[in-house]
């Protein structure tokens, strides 16, 4: 069946910021406190966002900096910690994916208060936050273009001491309203926008593949897979070029339209390991088994000339050239051994490998065996 639902009011462009001031007096007029989270270094202050700011500051805001990669349970105890008694009736996040997953994490979990992490984690793992009546708005503002997070329903939520990563996840999680200005990608790292770019590609592409993939969602993946091969190079060679980032950040937001209906798949699944047990970033995690899962797949791609052809190539090997091509333009390495990883580290990695909605979301069973093979052959 081909159906699409996505409740999240997105407006791209840099005119954007002066419509955030019409959503406020429409939707929250009547509200008095507002949480600003943003990923700190005076993001804030940039030109492109003052209408935000001056809408803001007619409100009781109180600013807190989430600074953290990859939130994990104790960064959330630490947030809730600091946050105290401030009763907040709607969040705005300003930054990248992990910024975004702050605001939904706190979204969920507002009307609890925990005095260890262990209390988070036990709120998380139980799902018990799905039985409050109420969640709190938040609208994004991303910061990076590669993350999606502000176009679905979900947030990550890391935990090294128990080597494991949960997901916090509800139709209520859904930001109200996202607004992308492609601006603010500007003062991105080059190393951090190829990473994001590559995660959208990841988005994009699994969303293609996902058992849940239908007619409205490819769409939106070949759009995205489409504008991100034409434009990364680019970007690479002129990372201050305000065109290559609007069509970065619009890619992102497609990819995300696109798995927000469908989760991702083999890919993420495997990078969550990748990433808990080697630091590998997100994206690089995500990318670096691309091409070897679309050749797993190959067999149960609909319509596998339209995914080729939006990656602008003739067959699989093609497409293992472009990713690796990304990489080397970048200056990083595609081989798991660069990343610390070594042969009997490769069992630990497939045992973590396998999280419920997202490995059984791949079109074509992974064996475990299959796995460590395609791991071994990426050293
Ligand atoms: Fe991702």
């Amino acid at each position: 069946m081909n159906q699409f639902y996505n409740p999240v009011a997105v407006s791209f462009g840099s005119a954007s910021a002066e419509s955030f001031a019409n959503l406020f007096e429409k939707r929250y007029a009547d509200i008095k406190r507002v949480l600003l989270l943003t990923r700190g270094a005076g993001v804030e202050k940039s030109d492109c966002l003052q209408p935000v700011m001056n809408t803001l500051s007619l409100k009781e805001t109180s600013v807190i900096e989430v600074t953290l990669n990859n939130p994990n349970v104790a960064d959330i105890l630490k947030l809730k910690q600091e946050i105290g008694s401030f009763d907040y009736e709607l969040i705005v996040a300003i930054g990248g994916g992990s910024v975004m997953d702050a605001a939904k994490v706190l979204s969920a979990l507002q009307s609890k208060t925990y005095q260890t992490a262990a209390e988070v984690r036990e709120a998380i793992t139980s799902e018990r936050y799905r039985e409050e009546p109420h969640f709190t708005p938040w609208i994004g503002i991303p910061t990076t273009s590669g993350t999606g997070s502000e176009v679905t329903s979900w947030a990550t939520v890391w935990d090294e001491e128990h080597g494991s990563k949960y997901s916090v996840s509800d139709e209520r999680l859904y930001a109200s309203a996202a607004f992308i200005l492609p601006e603010l990608t500007v003062t991105m790292p080059l190393r951090l926008s190829v990473a994001t770019a590559l995660d959208a590609l990841c988005h994009a592409t699994e969303a293609y593949w996902s058992v849940h993939t239908n007619a409205i969602t490819r769409v939106y993946s070949l759009e995205a897979i489409e504008r991100i091969r034409r434009t990364l190079p680019l970007l690479i060679e002129q990372p201050d070029n305000l065109v290559w980032r609007e069509q970065l950040s619009l890619a992102s937001v497609l990819a995300g339209m696109a798995f927000s209906n469908t989760r991702t798949t083999a890919c993420h699944s495997i990078s969550y390991p990748l990433t808990m047990l080697y630091g590998i970033d997100h994206g690089i995690a995500a990318s670096i088994t691309l091409a070897s899962v679309m050749r797993h797949n190959l067999d149960a791609l609909i319509e596998p000339d339209k995914l080729m052809h939006a990656f602008g190539a003739a067959d699989m090997d093609e497409v293992d050239d472009f990713i690796r091509n990304i990489y080397n333009l970048y200056g990083l390495s595609s081989s798991l051994g660069q990343y610390g990883v070594t042969v009997e580290g490769i069992r630990n990695i497939v045992s973590h490998s396998y999280t419920k909605g997202r490995m059984d979301n791949n079109p074509v069973e992974i064996s475990p065996e299959e796995l460590e093979r395609m791991l071994v052959s990426l050293l």
